[in-house]
């Protein structure tokens, strides 16, 4: 395969670059595909649990789904403990990273500050602060952050729930990374779609 001539940035000329573009995007469009293979791989990850973090994903966009919610949702319900893989002191952020350029500003939001909220449910059992969410009261999505962590998050770790499988959920989670990354249309700051609808 063709290579660029240089070794250090600086060096590289336009043909070095005319080379480089197509081949990040063409790299950019297999996000997706390493992101469902990263999910799967959450299969294999933290014991102690009824059941795996691949488990617990699904059945948060299960809920989403059968709650009625937008795919912008449910794809960040899928995803909103990716981070656990690389990041386990700031997974919501590294997920929230993951997601910003293709979901509504909302989602990202809620997916960044989901383990803050989360600790309502057991900072008191391990030394943590339970009213961390706190910190944003009066924020515009406040209420739809408490709602996804309540109906989807902390609900999400039963081993009889009927979740639907990884399959389900593939092509939204293609059509969301399919978007043209910060669309003004998709993301829409300020907008707030409900978490349910059904
Ligand atoms: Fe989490
Ligand atoms: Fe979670």
């Amino acid at each position: 395969m063709a290579q660029v001539k240089f070794t250090q940035m600086k060096d590289g000329d336009k043909a070095d670059y005319d080379l480089l573009h197509p081949l990040e995007v063409e790299y950019a469009a297999g996000t997706v595909d390493r992101l469902l293979k990263a999910l799967v791989s959450l299969d294999e990850s933290l014991s102690g649990y009824q059941v795996t973090r691949l488990e617990h994903s699904l059945q948060s966009a299960t809920r989403a789904e059968r709650d009625g919610a937008d795919t912008d949702w449910i794809v960040s319900a899928l995803l909103h403990d990716i981070g656990d893989i690389f990041a386990p002191y700031n997974h919501d952020e590294y997920a929230a990273t993951i997601l910003k350029p293709f979901v509504r500003e909302q989602c990202t939001w809620v997916v960044e500050k989901h383990g803050d909220f989360q600790m309502i449910y057991y900072g008191h059992h391990v030394g943590g602060n339970p009213n961390k969410r706190d910190a944003y009261a009066g924020h515009a999505y406040f209420d739809d952050c408490a709602a996804f962590c309540e109906r989807w998050d902390q609900a999400s770790f039963d081993p009889d729930y009927d979740m639907l499988p990884i399959a389900h959920f593939e092509a939204r989670v293609h059509e969301v990374f399919a978007r043209t990354p910060y669309d003004p249309a998709v993301i829409r700051p300020g907008a707030r779609e409900p978490l349910f609808t059904a």
